[in-house]
Formats: structure tokens, C-alpha cells, sequence
């Protein structure tokens, strides 16, 4: 055996379960995971979201329920949309100190404590009655500027309430800024940013707007949220947010967005968050379902690839099946 003889076998490494687990580069951990959950106002019993097999619209007690099994599992964190009972042009029961995203608050912050890190989405498309994420205008465009002004009171809002983590995902420039100054100047400087800074405008929300009864009543995102077409201005949008004050930052959706996770993941120096939607989830599910692929095999390499994408923290409906399995 001489020169032609391969001196390096990557296969070496491979040969063992023990030998693969000792050289993996990317690792799953359940405090990376984060869970988001849905709360709605006026159900008496916890609603199956048709297009997400095992994920529900939470009443506010089976909602403590799951909140509870996450934190058993070691989830690191939960983020929660809220679903009012009613819905107006401003989306007024989005800063109601009684509205159901608030109650809920109330309610996981006292049993659950400081075990799991309490996000909420500081958004107001599940609030308003033309289901957009900010104001309209008399000609029916979402108001970029007014839209800051409630947000700014949301913020408040759900800090009161205990949110530990606001995450805006409007898409509004100049969000960021406008809701640290507002949390700033109500005494919640304690209270982080997620900032949804990089959020494409994405088939991929599909199931999300049946689970948050949020689908737009007329025309789409496509004037306030990103064009998949682009990646450069996915670093502009991240740039600006931590200017503004951001503390974290987001990509979303996650899957088909890799390139850009790996891109914000060297460009800056804050934790990056990436969200593996409603239709990333719905689209195992259903392949599943059918027995064309192996679910759970799919779920821990979809998981790996946006890890090793350079994503420090990964929002999932997953995460509390998830970390079951990796303990
Ligand atoms: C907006 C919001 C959306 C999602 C999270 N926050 C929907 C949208 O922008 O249309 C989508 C999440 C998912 O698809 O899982 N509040």
C-alpha cells in the first residue's frame, strides 16, 4: 500500500453512534427552544388548529397547562399570541391591561416565575378587524407612523403584565425605537427587544393566520414585510434594529431562509433567533401523515440545519416534543 492509498477517511469517524455523537459539530439543546403558543378569549375548551395537527388555541387554563409541560421539558422559552373576542380597526384589545394576552400573562408569570423565559409578539394583526399589522390610512395602506404609537402602548401594555420579552413583528420602521423609548420612559428598561428584523413576506404564514385568525381581509404584507427576492436588505433591516435598541434579533421564516441566518449570524454580535413557521411545521405534518417521510428523523434535521445555519435560538411548535426527546 503506497502513495494511492487515501491517508485521510473522513468515514473513520462516522462508523459508531458514540464516534458521530463525540465530532457533531451542531448541538440541540432545549434551552435553545423557544415555544409559541396561541391564547384565545371566550373559548371554554382548548380549539385544534386544523392546519397544525398538535397545536391548539389555548384557553387561558389549558394554556398554564402547556406552559407548564414546556417548562418540565426544559424549554427555554415560550412566546404567546393572544386571539381577542373582538376585533376593531385599531385593534384596541391589544393594550387592554384586561385583554386576553394580558390575562394570560398574569397568569404564567405568577405560576411559572423565572423557570422560562415570557415573550409576547407585539404585533397587531390578530387585534385589528381588516386583520394588517398596523393602522390604515383613508386609502386603506397600513400607516407607518400612527402604527408606532400603538405599538408603543402595546409594549407598555404587556410589560405590565409581565412579558420579559416584547418581540415586534410588524414591520413598521422605526419600531424598535419607538417601543425601547416607551418602555424606557414607563420604568421597563429591564424588559428585552426581540426584534422580528428580517421577516419575509411568506407563504409559509398560511397555517399561522387559521391558528391566529389573523388572515388580511384584503390585500397582503407585501408592502411592509420583505421580498424574498432580497438578502442584502435582510442586513440593513438587522443593522437598524440594533441602532434602535434591539436586544435580540430574528429570521423568519427559518427553512428556506438559511442563507440569511448565516449571514446575520457573522454580521452581528447579539443572539440570533430564527422561526421555523406554521407552514415549515404544517408541510412535515402532513407529509407525515400521509407516510411519506420519517416525522421525527425530518424534525431534528430541520431543527440541526437552522442551528448549524448560525441561529442561537430556534421558535418552534415543536420545542416541547422536542426537548422531551433530547433529555
Ligand atoms: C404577525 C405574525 C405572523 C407570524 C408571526 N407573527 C403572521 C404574519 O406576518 O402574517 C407567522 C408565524 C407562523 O407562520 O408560524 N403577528
Amino acid at each position: 500500500m503506497t502513495a494511492e492509498f487515501p491517508v485521510s477517511r473522513p468515514r473513520r469517524l462516522r462508523r459508531t453512534p458514540a464516534l458521530r455523537r463525540l465530532v457533531a459539530e451542531t448541538r440541540l439543546s432545549p434551552a435553545d427552544l423557544v415555544l409559541p403558543m396561541f391564547v384565545k378569549e371566550g373559548i371554554t375548551e382548548a380549539q385544534p388548529v386544523g392546519s397544525m395537527p398538535g397545536v391548539f388555541q389555548h384557553t387561558r387554563e389549558t394554556l398554564r397547562k402547556a406552559a407548564h409541560e414546556a417548562v418540565e421539558a426544559g424549554v427555554g422559552g415560550l412566546i404567546l399570541f393572544g386571539i381577542p373576542a373582538d376585533k376593531d380597526e385599531r385593534g384596541s384589545a391589544a393594550d387592554d391591561p384586561h385583554g386576553i394576552v394580558q390575562l394570560a400573562l398574569r397568569d404564567l408569570t405568577a405560576d411559572l416565575g423565572d423557570s422560562i423565559v415570557i415573550m409576547t409578539d407585539l404585533c397587531l394583526d390578530e387585534y385589528t378587524s381588516h386583520g394588517h399589522c398596523g393602522l390604515l390610512t383613508a386609502a386603506g395602506e397600513v400607516d407607518n407612523d400612527s402604527t408606532l404609537e400603538r405599538y408603543a402602548s402595546i409594549a407598555i401594555a404587556q410589560a405590565e403584565a409581565g412579558s420579559a420579552v416584547v418581540a415586534p413583528s410588524g414591520m413598521m420602521d422605526g419600531q424598535v425605537r419607538a417601543i425601547r423609548a416607551a418602555l424606557d420612559g414607563a420604568g421597563h428598561a429591564q424588559v428585552s427587544i426581540m426584534a422580528y428584523s428580517v421577516k419575509y413576506s411568506s407563504a409559509y404564514y398560511g397555517p399561522f393566520r387559521e391558528a391566529a385568525e389573523c388572515a388580511p381581509q384584503f390585500g397582503d404584507r407585501a408592502a411592509y414585510q420583505q421580498d424574498p427576492a432580497n438578502a442584502a436588505e435582510s442586513l440593513r433591516e438587522v443593522l437598524l434594529d440594533l441602532a434602535e435598541g434591539a436586544d435580540l434579533v430574528m429570521v423568519k421564516p427559518a427553512g428556506a431562509y438559511l442563507d440569511i441566518v448565516r449571514r446575520v449570524r457573522d454580521a452581528v454580535d447579539v443572539p440570533v433567533a430564527a422561526y421555523q413557521v406554521s407552514g415549515e411545521y404544517a408541510m412535515v405534518e402532513a407529509a407525515a401523515q400521509n407516510g411519506w417521510i420519517d416525522r421525527d428523523r425530518v424534525i431534528m434535521e430541520s431543527l440541526t440545519a437552522i442551528r448549524r445555519a448560525g441561529a442561537d435560538i430556534v421558535l418552534t411548535y415543536w420545542a416541547t416534543e422536542v426537548a422531551t426527546r433530547l433529555v
